[in-house]
């Protein structure tokens, strides 16, 4: 099969297509042919090396953790999948060797559930690891409830957009920072935009004059400086993009009821993966130097 490697940590550039073999699958594991495979901002950051000291590494490493895919095969300890179901997963393994930059990827019933059926290839393979850590940022770390404000830095991003849409949902009003020209995005799914950058307290106290009640920080660049000045009394806080002895830092992790539920929530209209482009499998450079670059509006996909 054709794969995404690099064969030592570096740039975009070591990153080369190579022919491996099938991956083995064990009783308890499928077989999927990769329809589409997410990107994530910590694809750069472990191929750069930043993690080589906390994870084993095997080289040649195929990388990436999100695909959607055709079940081709099921191990006797897989009985719930047949070949030709349609699936998603999030394959995020303790070592890095295998991933999802593939035309197969071998995974464990564990890391698999039903693709939702009204999303496309590229759309699902979106959701994973971006809609695990907006759930577990939003519904379980921040317990976002009817009638408070939230305000959602980076609102437009890949995470930050299934974030402010689960505040939404949960029957908060959203306020997310976004750049301009995704303003009218955010207002399509219920969330008040403001500007980040120079003045954005005075712009968030404008649109919640009461103050918020919780912030997730979906976006870095020290945004969670503003929230004593934009939250009532006993403000919450969560980070997923920088380290704030204000905010609790949340890590994504795998959990296949999360996986199920947002599946539905797709499936039920409450929630949409925004995609920002697509490229080939052999284009995976080009795909993560635009992620890197940071002028893309959604997620960014590999199709095999
Ligand atoms: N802790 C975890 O488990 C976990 C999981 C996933 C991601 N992350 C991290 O979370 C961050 C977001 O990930 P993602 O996949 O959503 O990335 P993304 O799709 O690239 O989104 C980044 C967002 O940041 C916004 N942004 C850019 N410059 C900004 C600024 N100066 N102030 C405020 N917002 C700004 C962008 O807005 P515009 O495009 O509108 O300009 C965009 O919405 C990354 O740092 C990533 O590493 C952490």
């Amino acid at each position: 099969m054709k794969a995404i490697v690099y064969r030592s940590f570096g740039g975009p550039e070591v990153l080369e297509l190579a022919d491996l073999p099938t991956p083995k699958t064990q009783q308890d594991s499928v077989l999927v042919r990769v329809r589409a495979a997410g990107l994530n901002p910590a694809d750069n950051v472990i191929r750069a090396g930043a993690l080589a000291d906390s994870m084993d590494t095997f080289f040649p490493v195929v990388p990436g953790w999100d695909f959607a895919g055709v079940v081709e095969r099921a191990g006797a300890g897989a009985p719930e999948w047949t070949p030709g179901d349609e699936v998603i997963g999030y394959l995020r393994e303790p070592v890095l060797h295998h991933g999802t930059y593939a035309e197969l990827v071998a995974a464990p019933v564990t890391a698999v559930t039903r693709k939702p059926a009204n999303a496309s290839w590229a759309e699902a393979a979106g959701l994973p690891l971006a809609g695990l850590t907006a759930y577990q940022a939003v519904v379980e770390h921040l317990r976002v409830t009817s009638g408070e404000t939230v305000l959602v830095h980076g609102a437009s991003g890949g995470v930050g957009s299934l974030a402010a849409q689960l505040a939404v949902r949960s029957g908060a009003t959203v306020i997310g920072t976004a750049g301009l020209s995704n303003h009218d995005y955010l207002r399509s799914v219920g969330v008040t935009p403001v500007a980040y950058g120079d003045g954005l307290i005075e712009r968030v106290r404008d649109v919640a004059t009461g103050g918020v009640d919780a912030v997730l920080d979906a976006a870095g660049h020290g945004a969670l400086a503003s929230t004593a000045a934009v939250g009532r009394p006993g403000v919450r806080a969560v980070s997923i993009a920088d380290a704030s002895p204000d905010a609790t830092t949340v890590f994504a992790r795998h959990d296949l009821p999360t996986l199920k539920e947002l599946v539905q929530l797709v499936e039920a209209g409450d929630l949409t993966i925004r995609v920002a482009a697509t490229y080939p499998l052999r284009q995976a450079a080009e795909a993560q130097r635009a992620l890197a670059a940071g002028r893309h509006s959604g997620k960014i996909v590999l199709v095999p």
